[in-house]
């Protein structure tokens, strides 16, 4: 009576049910946190990528935090998600790092970063990378870096307030770059006949699209952008091996004196995949957060007063007011370190911090399947009324007083655990010195740009522009 076609679209439809119900409802020996997959395949792919122009926590987030509560399931980029917004579950996530969870992040990222790079290095390999970053930019590094960061600082503040305009957010981009690139590789750009930062431009700009690559394409740029950059690099990296230098300094001559190590693990492959992802991470982050304490800084003249008594109270104190920035004078900028503080809090540079468990876990009654991701958000701790009261309002003064102690599970601008960024002093020492520069020589003028927008990466889509003049 029916025909084959009819029986052909029923077991379709069957087959079809039976793959949304097992999407919707995953295999799990236990209770999966509450949320929805989303479509199959895409997920909520889009609604976790669709951009809002607040600080405040993002609407995909807070949504899902209303319907589900703390913890809950999603799916982006194709994978399971676990979203942790629970202190408890973040710390726990946090301190198993290496056991129960490892560093995970979604492939195109691998893919634009490179399969090597620190975030998917695990175990020995690992800490070994991470002791030769933490020696560049540890303690007795930046103690040393100090007074080349006043002059950067202080060299470009006096030639932007030549011009009747600049862009802080390019400035400051092209400023910290500059900084970075010289000391991890030597690089200058006003030798060099090519342009290293168009290429991480071409690439930041392609970083969050969605992955198509074909010429035109925003994705396409990136890769191509990052291949520029890579080739540029290694073509340094020979030339180094060619002409060594007589002083061991930056990190090629670390990568070089290793790899001619007989029982090293190192090769020149994931050491030219780190060097990208440090150059990377260095100055996209510190630009992004130096202007929105400059946007802050403008909106509350409050704020920028009291950090100007302060620089120049440092300045007062000094027997020759022209001499530079000391280690002691940098460690006594206590209301600096509140703004740098509270910026990083409602910057939420890193809106996510992705892993993945490596076994099943159980958590609060909940179950958490082997191979499953787990993002921890950072933005929705330092956004949390309870911890942080009025939390959308800049206020630096309400660090005062606050003690190292306990602060980590309140806080993770910069991480957690045993992956905590090892950029983190560097990044407060470049603000500091730069805003000081800034309060005690310049007054500063908005002139247009400074919304911003998340998608759900922190971006000034028109920039920050201003003016900047010398004070009388
Ligand atoms: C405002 C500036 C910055 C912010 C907000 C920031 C934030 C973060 C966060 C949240 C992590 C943890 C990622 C994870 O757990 O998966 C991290 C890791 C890292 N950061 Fe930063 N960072 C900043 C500046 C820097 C700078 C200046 C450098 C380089 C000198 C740097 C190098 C790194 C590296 C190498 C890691 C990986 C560490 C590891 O996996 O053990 N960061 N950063
Ligand atoms: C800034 O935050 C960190 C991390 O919570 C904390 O250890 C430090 O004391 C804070 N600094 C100030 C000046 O409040």
């Amino acid at each position: 009576m029916f025909s084959a076609g009819f029986y052909i679209g029923a077991l379709l439809i069957i087959a079809l049910t039976n793959l949304l119900y097992k999407w919707r409802y995953p295999r799990c020996n236990g209770v999966l946190p509450p949320g929805s997959m989303g479509w199959p395949l895409f997920g909520e792919t889009f609604q976790f990528f669709s951009p809002n122009p607040t600080c405040d926590i993002p609407p995909f987030v807070k949504d899902r935090m209303q319907r589900f509560g703390p913890i809950f399931k999603t799916s982006l980029v194709g994978r399971p998600v676990i979203v942790s917004t629970d202190a408890d579950l973040n710390y726990f996530i946090f301190q198993q790092e290496g056991q129960l969870f490892q560093s995970w992040y979604p492939d195109t990222f691998t893919e634009v970063f490179g399969r090597q790079n620190v975030g998917s290095l695990h175990g020995f390999m690992y800490k070994y990378l991470k002791n030769m970053v933490l020696n560049l930019f540890g303690p007795e590094s930046l103690k040393k870096m100090l007074p080349e960061v006043e002059q950067t600082a202080s060299r470009n503040l006096k030639l932007w307030s030549s011009l009747s305009s600049i862009d802080i957010k390019e400035a400051t981009a092209e400023m910290i770059f500059g900084l970075t690139a010289k000391k991890l590789i030597s690089y200058d750009a006003e030798t060099s006949p090519e342009n290293l930062r168009e290429n991480f431009k071409a690439f930041i700009q392609g970083l969050i699209s969605f992955p198509v690559d074909i010429p035109g394409t925003a994705y396409h740029k990136c890769l191509q952008g990052r291949k520029r950059a890579m080739t540029m690099m290694k073509n340094m990296l020979q030339e180094r091996r060619e002409k060594p230098r007589k002083v061991q300094g930056d990190f090629f001559d670390y990568v070089l004196e290793e790899l001619r190590r007989e029982d090293t693990i190192l090769t020149e492959a994931i050491a030219l995949d780190l060097m990208f992802v440090l150059l990377f991470a260095s100055f996209e982050t510190t630009s992004l957060a130096l202007t929105l304490a400059t946007k802050f800084l403008s909106d509350h003249p409050l704020v920028l007063k009291e950090l100007t008594e302060e620089h120049e109270e440092i300045v007062k104190r000094r027997e020759n007011p022209e001499s530079g920035l000391t280690w002691n004078e940098y460690k006594s900028m206590k209301f600096t370190f509140q703004v740098i503080n509270e910026t990083v809090r409602l910057a939420n540079i890193v809106p996510a911090i992705f892993r993945k468990a490596i076994r099943e876990i159980k958590f609060k009654g909940y179950t958490i399947p082997a191979g499953w991701a787990v993002m921890v958000c950072p933005p929705a701790v330092h956004l949390d009324a309870t911890r942080y009261k009025d939390p959308l309002d800049f206020n630096p003064w309400r660090w005062q007083g606050t003690d190292t102690h306990g602060a980590s599970r309140n806080f993770m601008a910069f991480g957690g655990g045993m992956r905590f960024c090892v950029g983190t002093e560097f990044t407060k020492v470049q603000m500091a010195v730069f805003l000081h520069c800034l309060v005690t020589k310049y007054r500063l003028k908005a002139i247009e740009g400074g919304e911003i927008l998340r998608t759900p990466g922190l971006q000034f889509p028109k920039g920050f522009h201003v003016q900047i003049y010398e004070k009388k």
